[in-house]
């Protein structure tokens, strides 16, 4: 199994990117060292009532300065609480965790909806091929400049204001952008959509299922989901995302 650790992190700076969404690079030399993209790391809270971390995706990793930055929504009173730390305080987190994107030299299309645009950043920067990048928003948009730097974004919004009305589907739809592989993470809908749209093109499509995690360490099995083949060790048709993921081939997973 590939290494993890868990470590007292000293957040680097904290900043709120859009309403409720908040950014954090930790100091830590070795999940940096190792991290992949599509990886997740999880973060432990302060306040002794809640046991489990959070499953947060990594949505840059900066191996020079040993850093690791972490996107998330408040959604919750684990994350509410990370939204309160300023620069100069730790907390224990541990990872880097799940499996992350294998990397391909193809035409990629990267899609992400929501909360799931974070680890598109990092894919983006480390891919070495022709990137479009897709981002759905409901409204408001962030961390569009940080894609724009690695590919050719194309926004959607949900009402239109930004970029193409519609679902990200709509986008690459309307703008005719062709790709080898798609590499997506987002919220189950989109991921469906996703997923079907790569099987009546004929093309690969690695996706990113994290939004059904919760304790992230393979203990709550809050993140079980249907897959098509049968595990060998208790032979039902189930994987856990957080172990098995939160990356898997689109074909591979029921959702
Ligand atoms: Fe708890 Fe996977 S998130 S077992």
């Amino acid at each position: 199994m590939a290494e993890k650790w868990k470590e007292r992190a000293v957040i680097v700076r904290q900043d709120e990117i859009a309403t409720n969404v908040y950014s954090i690079w930790f100091q830590t030399e070795k999940i940096a060292g190792a991290a992949k993209p599509g990886q997740f790391i999880s973060i432990f809270g302060e306040e002794g009532s809640r046991l489990l971390p959070r499953p947060i995706s990594i949505c840059e990793i900066n191996k020079e300065k040993g850093m690791v930055r972490v996107v998330y929504r408040v959604a919750g009173k684990g994350t509410e609480e990370f939204s309160h730390y300023h620069a100069g305080a730790a907390l224990f987190i541990m990872g880097p965790l799940g499996n992350g994107y294998t990397l391909k030299e193809k035409r990629a299309l990267l899609i992400g909806g929501g909360i799931g645009i974070p680890p598109l950043v990092e894919l983006a920067k480390q891919l070495n091929c022709e990137r479009q990048i897709v981002a759905g928003y409901r409204d408001e948009i962030f961390l569009a400049d940080a894609l724009s730097k690695y590919g050719t974004l194309t926004i959607a919004t949900e009402n239109g204001s930004i970029g193409i009305k519609g679902t990200v589907i709509d986008a690459i739809k309307e703008k005719g952008i062709e790709a080898d592989i798609i590499y997506a993470c987002g919220p189950t809908p989109m991921l469906r959509a996703v997923k079907e749209y790569a099987a009546e093109k004929g093309i690969e499509a690695q996706i990113s299922v994290e939004e059904r995690m919760a304790c992230g360490i393979g203990a709550c099995l809050a993140c079980v989901c249907q897959s098509k083949e049968t595990d060998s060790h208790t032979n039902v048709k189930n994987k856990r995302v957080c172990k098995d993921g939160p990356v898997f081939q689109a074909e591979e997973v029921e959702l």
